[in-house]
């Protein structure tokens, strides 16, 4: 075992002994001295998400990125989603505390696989979900996230659309709209472990509430929902909605938030199964960690992310 190795098990433990209350203390501290941000994702473990000083939806994080004048952002999420920082905020020191959490969605296309597709559907516009890697948004006319996909695709002169990378995703879209879709056949791993009979089990369970699920939800299952929205956008209906009682279709970590911003109000994941490992890589001694040290620090090549940030900006001018 190498001795760096070493010290940070060492560390760990003596981070376990610690209560969580010192360790944000210390963020905290290090937050003012860094002239730093946390923006953290819903789906982040509880922990992570309160010491963070915004938690949103990727569309939220991105326009927080785009905006903050910290010079440090701490990014608690996947890599593209950091990345998406970095490609807005290029002069800002963005830091991942776990280089490890990637998203296995965003890895299902290449940009060279996305060249294919182009030149098999010439003059067609790509719309990438902003789950992508630089490169494939460098390829990408204009970038989506789940709660504007529609705004975005109706934004398009063009009647036919060549969507990447979540088949689920464009499914819902091409349920939504009358234009073509060709979609790449990525699919988030952690949303199809929903599957329509824990939607059809949780109603019977609990036959007063709401089903919200997440569009990267098989068809099957947003057909079985009250409604179909991005993380932020559940957050908002739960708070708005005279319901009590909801039966959620997305990553469990989100439960954290709705419980903590509705606590006369219960929320039941559709299934325990939906945990997606990466989000959940990042912890609050890592978090400490990565601004202790600096690390880990996000770069993408100057003429990839001229070319991914396009396909952001013209995306945030929609919205
Ligand atoms: P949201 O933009 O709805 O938070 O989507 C999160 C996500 O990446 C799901 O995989």
């Amino acid at each position: 075992m190498d001795s760096r190795f070493k010290f940070l098990n060492y560390s760990r433990r003596i981070y376990k002994m610690t209560s969580t209350k010192d360790i944000a203390g210390e963020i905290a501290e290090l937050k003012k001295k860094l002239n730093a941000v946390i923006l953290a994702h819903n789906y982040q473990l509880g922990e992570v998400q309160d010491v963070a000083d915004y938690v949103g939806d990727s569309l939220g994080l991105s326009q927080q990125a785009a905006k903050t004048d910290a010079g440090v952002i701490v990014f608690c999420g996947v890599y593209f989603m950091a990345e998406t920082a970095k490609i807005l905020s290029p002069e800002k020191t963005v830091l991942i505390p776990d280089m490890n959490a990637r998203c296995p969605l965003a890895a299902m296309i290449k940009s060279d696989e996305l060249r294919k597709v182009k030149a098999e559907h010439p003059g067609a516009p790509v719309v990438s979900y902003i789950n992508t890697t630089a490169s494939v948004k460098a390829e990408t006319d204009v970038c989506c996230t789940s709660s504007n996909l529609l705004k975005v695709s109706d934004s398009l002169d063009s009647d036919t659309i060549i969507f990447t990378p979540d088949k689920h995703l464009a499914a819902y879209l091409q349920s939504k709209t009358e234009k073509k879709i060709i979609p790449w056949h990525g699919y988030c791993l952690t949303h199809v472990k929903i599957l329509p009979e824990h939607i059809i089990r949780q109603r019977k369970l609990h036959p007063e509430a709401k089903v919200l699920v997440h569009p990267e939800c098989r068809l099957d299952v947003i057909g079985l929902a009250d409604e179909t929205l991005s993380t932020g956008g559940m957050i908002r209906y739960a708070k708005s909605s005279p319901a009590n009682e909801f039966i959620i279709g997305t990553e469990t970590g989100i439960i954290h938030r709705l419980k903590k911003e509705n606590p006369g109000k219960k929320f039941y994941p559709a299934t325990e199964l939906a945990v997606c490992p990466n989000m959940k890589k990042i912890d609050l001694w890592k978090v400490l960690a990565s601004m202790k040290n600096m690390e880990h620090e996000i770069r993408v090549p100057e003429d990839i992310r001229k070319k991914a940030k396009k396909a952001i900006d013209r995306m945030l001018e929609i919205v």
